[in-house]
């Protein structure tokens, strides 16, 4: 199962949202409307919260944990994702938050307490360290994350394109996920009528008979 309690938390999913099977949501987690999880995602909200707001999409191999309540980080760090932001393919979120309409590149690491303010694009592979604030509106690569230069119309304009994108691509997945169900419950065969008047039969002897 994809998608399982904690204790007292159960995950609270928007009906239009897409969980794919082969993700795994766990605890006190929410994600809004038209937002996807793609497949071997993880999305642990056991020693704290996550919250994933609408047509925002996780992709494969993403992993978003929390930091639990201690008296080195009290009262725990949630991770806190807004609307239509992208997460690229096997990027890490880490207690951290992530405005709306950003860009986080294939591989990044976000960590403990950084803010991504909205409209940011991070490059693939790149290192948010710990308490960093990205500023709206710009480019930012490398590890640990430098601030390269704004953003582009082009590249604003793509932010939100891509939000659109996935949210497009997930419609397809839950058709797809629909018609998966029907080929494993097909409807039941009906059985083949018999003739109304059985052939009769006819049996011949293996040795012909000797008058
Ligand atoms: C950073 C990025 C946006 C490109 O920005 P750009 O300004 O067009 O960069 P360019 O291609 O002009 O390259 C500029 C320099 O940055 C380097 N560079 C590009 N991407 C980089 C990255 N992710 N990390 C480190 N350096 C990078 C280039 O090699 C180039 O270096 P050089 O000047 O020494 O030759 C892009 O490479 C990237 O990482 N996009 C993320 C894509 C992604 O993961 N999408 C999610 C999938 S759904």
């Amino acid at each position: 199962m994809s998608i399982r309690p904690f204790e007292q938390h159960t995950p609270h999913i928007h009906p239009t949202a897409y969980v794919d099977t082969a993700a795994l949501v766990i605890g006190d987690v929410e994600i809004g409307q038209d937002s996807s999880i793609w497949p071997m995602s993880v999305v642990r909200g056991d020693i704290q919260s996550i919250r994933i707001g609408a047509r925002t999409s996780i992709q494969d191999g993403t992993i978003i944990h929390v930091t639990h309540d201690s008296r080195f980080c009290p009262g725990g760090q949630p991770t806190l994702i807004g609307n239509d932001v992208t997460v690229g393919h096997k990027v890490i979120l880490h207690a951290c938050t992530i405005e709306d309409f950003c860009l986080i590149g294939m591989g990044a690491i976000v960590m403990d307490k950084a803010v991504v303010r909205s409209r940011v694009t991070i490059g693939a592979g790149s290192v948010v360290p710990p308490g960093k604030v990205l500023e709206s509106g710009f480019l930012y690569v490398g590890s640990p994350v430098k601030q390269i230069r704004p953003l582009t119309e082009r590249e604003l304009e793509f932010l939100e394109y891509s939000a659109q994108n996935y949210q497009r691509l997930k419609d397809r997945h839950r058709a797809m996920a629909g018609s998966a169900d029907a080929a494993s419950n097909p409807a039941p065969i009906k059985p083949e009528v018999p003739p109304a008047t059985p052939k009769p039969r006819t049996r011949r002897s293996a040795t012909p008979k000797h008058r």
